[in-house]
């Protein structure tokens, strides 16, 4: 496996404008893509966008990410042209009871995208993408403030051909490594990932009830953690220990523990392990 630049072509600027103008391979009307060969993250960059007053459907991408924000306060940086890293600036019009949904919809959508694509993709509640139970793909959803109002800024890492020595932990893994015959066009990624997202958000954010139940059902279908015996690590006191059982509406995850049902919910828990 290949780190060498040249082995790893930048997005094609071309073939993006061009999708941006035909619409297609997937990339809807309201998505204009801004490439940038480095960024510190690219939701800090979202986030001054969208502050600046970017509207709805802003892509920002860099070709590598030097000092990316992961969940809880971890840090993603992408080596150059090696994973498709972005962030989608979205303004959703739903009450703040709704956004704890955004991040698993996010997830379920990546996951699915890959699954199309021919990888064996699940989601590990709330929203790792893996491959095999190794993660793939990391998102991070931050709800922030603008002068147009409350915004969602949408950042997803997706390795595709870093290598096992680029990668953080041994837990990760990229396309390239779980298929080494295959090295897929970061450009079509990139274009299929946004609008996979795109039309799950769309679908969801315009559905009201019947599509909030939809997309439960479907990402509770895609969802790998279900089924299983996990430990619940919590910012504080003894980790709760259980099989997870659902999602409950709100887009909590249901653990049965000592008979009773618990939910938690993503901003609660530190960690989900499977227990050994
Ligand atoms: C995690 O698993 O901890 C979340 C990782 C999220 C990383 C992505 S990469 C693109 C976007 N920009 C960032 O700074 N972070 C997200």
């Amino acid at each position: 496996m290949t780190t060498d630049a040249a082995q790893r072509p930048p997005f094609d600027k071309t073939r993006l404008s061009e999708a941006a103008a035909d619409r297609a391979p997937a990339l809807p009307t309201a998505v204009v893509v801004e490439v940038v060969d480095q960024a510190a993250s690219t939701n800090a960059l979202a986030t001054r966008r969208a502050q600046a007053g970017a509207a709805e459907g802003l892509v920002v991408v860099t070709e590598h990410q030097t000092s990316g924000r992961g969940r809880l306060d971890r840090v993603w940086e992408t080596p150059p042209r090696a994973a498709v890293t972005f962030s989608l600036v979205l303004r959703p019009q739903l009450p703040a009871d709704r956004w704890p949904w955004l991040p698993l919809l996010t997830g379920y959508a990546v996951t699915q995208a890959l699954r199309a694509a021919g990888y064996a993709a699940g989601v590990k509640w709330p929203n790792d993408v893996l491959i095999d139970d190794r993660k793939v793909a990391g998102i991070l959803v931050e709800r922030i403030e603008t002068p147009q109002g409350p915004a969602a800024v949408v950042g997803i890492g997706l390795n595709v051909t870093t290598t096992a020595e680029e990668l953080p932990v041994a837990t990760a893994t990229s396309l390239v490594m779980e298929d080494p015959d295959r090295v897929p066009d970061r450009t079509d990624l990139l274009a299929t990932l946004v609008g996979a997202v795109w039309a799950e958000y769309d679908r969801w954010s315009g559905g009201g009830d019947a599509a909030a139940d939809r997309l439960r059902a479907a990402y509770t279908s895609a969802c790998v953690t279900l089924g299983r015996d996990v430990r619940v690590e919590l910012p504080a006191g003894e980790p709760l220990t259980g099989r997870a059982t659902g999602i409950d509406a709100t887009g909590r995850l249901e653990v049965r523990v000592a008979g009773a049902t618990v939910a938690v919910g993503a901003g609660d828990v530190v960690h989900v392990r499977p227990a050994v």
